[in-house]
């Protein structure tokens, strides 16, 4: 039977300690519970279930640290989740692509998988083409990582990683902290903190794949979609940023007010997998984008202290993998709103720096917040 950690929940622990498991769930409220999931790598690996006052529930694995649903009511009042995932751990073993997941030790790709820094140039290993993606073929996606639940008001979830110097190609021992929190106003905020011993590039994101309609029946192309982000970053043919940034006024990627997805989606060959620029004059906590959906009623704002959001529209799902739902992930049936650094900035010496140096604290902080009307 899942635990309760939350110390205001110690009455609930007394409470449903002789508890079926059936009561359990209808009992919940608010709170953090765990039940184990399977083993990988020798490590135990749970899964969390944060709940808040509102009855949203988000699961979270310490394998990959990945979200794996958030189950919220639509305007009709009928759950489902929001974001793509399945219930097995399994599943998540056969490398579904990030699939919820905490990407490190950087998001998105590196050009020709190498970068040099302080004289020293490194290789990485090619898993995308020439490229390297997400941090190699181990990333943080893939790891086992050290979980706690915080003695907090708010259902919570903190995630710990060290990722050893060398690891994937990438210098410094990078102590990785992520802590997940819901808030009672349909809030998940991630927060991510790492600290190294040499310098290194750093660039963590979650990757979540969302449908708003909570079925991948639905493609999501009929999502409306703003983005505050005038210019964004052209790519060449496998994806890497030319280094421009360009404008998106008159363009397929003109999202600055609120667009259907689908109207300018036949002009971006392959879909849209670009990184936009977001408009802002600091790394305060702002609000960059606002997703939503009629089918659903559901609204989805992104708040971000990162430059830049990688906007994807699913484009190599291939329905090799089935949703909660039932139905396959086929190409434009979810979407990621990934904040980030640019991609390939330790080869672009004009793009926001990603470079942790020893002594520094990378902080990043990002925020998805759900309503519905
Ligand atoms: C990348 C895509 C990639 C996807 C899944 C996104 O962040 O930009 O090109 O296919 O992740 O790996």
């Amino acid at each position: 039977m899942a635990k309760w950690f939350n110390a205001g929940l110690i009455i609930a622990t007394v409470a449903f300690a002789s508890c079926s498991e059936a009561q359990h769930e209808t009992s919940a409220t608010m709170g953090t519970t765990k039940k184990d999931w399977g083993e990988v790598d020798g490590k135990q690996v749970y899964l969390y279930t944060l709940t808040n006052k509102a009855g949203d529930v988000v699961t979270i694995s310490n394998y990959g640290g990945t979200i794996t649903s958030w189950i919220s009511p639509d305007k009709n009042g009928n759950k489902s989740s929001i974001i793509i995932g399945f219930d097995s751990l399994s599943t998540y073993r056969q490398n579904p692509p990030y699939f919820g997941a905490l990407v490190g030790r950087y998001g998105n790709r590196i050009g020709k998988a190498q970068f040099t820094l302080n004289g020293t140039t490194y290789k990485l290993a090619a898993n995308n083409g020439p490229n390297s993606l997400h941090g190699g073929i181990k990333g943080f996606d893939k790891v086992v990582w050290d979980a706690t639940v915080p003695d907090s008001t708010q259902p919570s979830i903190t995630l710990k990683y060290l990722s050893k110097d060398g690891e994937e190609g990438y210098p410094g021992n990078l102590d990785v902290t992520v802590v997940y929190t819901l808030s009672d106003d349909d809030g998940l905020k991630i927060e991510y903190t790492a600290t190294t011993d040499k310098a290194t590039p750093v660039n963590l994101t979650n990757h979540s794949y969302f449908n708003l309609t909570g079925s991948v029946k639905n493609k999501i192309l009929d999502h409306y979609l703003q983005i505050d982000a005038d210019r964004y970053t052209p790519v060449d043919p496998t994806l890497i940023p030319t280094g421009e940034l360009k404008a998106v006024k008159g363009t397929p990627f003109d999202f600055t007010t609120a667009k259907k997805i689908g109207q300018d989606f036949s002009a971006v060959p392959g879909g849209y997998d670009h990184n936009f620029v977001l408009n802002r004059k600091d790394s305060s906590l702002q609000k960059v984008a606002t997703l939503s959906d009629s089918v659903s009623g559901r609204t989805l704002e992104v708040y971000t202290t990162e430059p830049g959001l990688q906007f994807y529209t699913g484009n190599f799902l291939d329905g090799k993998f089935t949703n909660h739902d039932g139905n396959p992930l086929l190409v434009n049936t979810a979407l990621c709103m990934e904040t980030q650094h640019f991609p390939d900035s330790p080869n672009k010496p004009d793009f926001p720096s990603t470079i942790l140096e020893p002594g520094q604290t990378y902080h990043s902080i990002t925020e998805y917040k759900l309503s519905v009307k």
